[in-house]
């Protein structure tokens, strides 16, 4: 049986513990959790009423010794400890894949999982279709394009807003607030657009997907409509996205998406889809 550890016990780990503690996960046992807020791993252990070590620092974690680590805290978290995880020999799902869009950090962490026998598992998260995305690289791609519609308060806290002085709060009407690449777009919304570099490493990487970002005050759904056009015809899609009850930034499909991959992750036999 697997052991698992969490790093990031908000929304998406939290729910993910639950499901794990209730045997929606398969063949794993989950043994820790680290938040660099010491206190959420403590609340969700309590609530676990399981074997479950709180670590107070991620060193206490490593200590744990999980042979299966799931990322859910942020992109910091995967550029201080994801090489650690690697090294210490456990396979990685990396939920803040916009961190992934470093390359040194993308290449140096594929290498290292390489030379160790290991998987970096990065689910599709909060959209579906990257199965056909993966399918497109073998044609030629023309364009690929996302268009995201949050509510202001999903948005409100990114830096790019803060730093570019967006009244978000008073928000009446539909209002376009970014448009750049993927590449710029993780980086000006680092909490809330997953999507876009998930997209992007599927199909045809982060300076040639386009994103553009809306803020609509009359939406309570986080929605992604991607479009690709290229030798093989034309591919739209739409994601009407509930927002997870304890984040409204990320969507619940978030979580149900990390933890089919964990599920995947573990199985044997039948593998349906790309
Ligand atoms: N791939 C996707 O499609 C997708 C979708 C939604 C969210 N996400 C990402 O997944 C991550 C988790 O999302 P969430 O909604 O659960 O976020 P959240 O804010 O609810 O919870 C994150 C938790 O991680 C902790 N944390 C942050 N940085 C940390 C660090 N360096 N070390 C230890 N703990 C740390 C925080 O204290 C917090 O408790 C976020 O980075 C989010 O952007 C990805």
């Amino acid at each position: 049986m697997k052991k698992l550890g969490i790093v990031g016990c908000g929304a998406i780990g939290s729910s993910l513990a639950k499901a794990i503690a209730e045997g929606k996960a398969g063949n794993v046992k989950l043994i820790s959790l680290y938040d660099k807020v010491f206190d959420r791993a403590l609340k969700l252990v309590k609530e676990l009423k399981d074997n479950i070590k709180a670590c107070k620092t991620f060193n206490e974690f490593l200590d744990t010794k999980p042979d299966f680590v799931i990322e859910a805290a942020s992109q910091e978290a995967v550029r201080d400890y994801s090489e650690r995880i690697l090294e210490m020999g456990a396979e990685l799902m990396i939920l803040s894949v916009g961190a992934l869009l470093d390359e040194a950090l993308r290449l140096k962490l594929d290498s290292l999982a390489k030379s160790k026998g290991l998987r970096i598992y990065v689910p599709s998260g909060a959209i579906a279709g990257l199965d056909g995305v993966k399918a497109t690289r073998n044609s030629k791609i023309y364009k690929v394009t996302l268009k995201t519609t949050k509510n202001p308060r999903a948005l409100e806290r990114a830096p790019y807003i803060t730093e570019k002085r967006i009244d978000l709060k008073n928000l009446k009407e539909v209002k376009e607030i970014f448009e750049g690449t993927a590449e710029e777009a993780v980086k000006a919304f680092p909490a809330n657009i997953n999507v876009s570099a998930t997209l992007s490493l599927a199909g045809i990487g982060q300076k040639r997907t386009l994103v553009k970002i809306i803020a609509d005050p009359k939406t309570e759904l986080n929605i992604h409509e991607v479009e690709l056009e290229g030798d093989f015809g034309r591919i739209y899609f739409k994601m009407e996205n509930k927002t997870h009850p304890e984040n409204p930034a990320t969507s619940y499909l978030a979580f149900l998406s990390a933890l089919q991959t964990l599920n995947s992750a573990l199985s044997y036999g039948l593998i349906i889809g790309t």
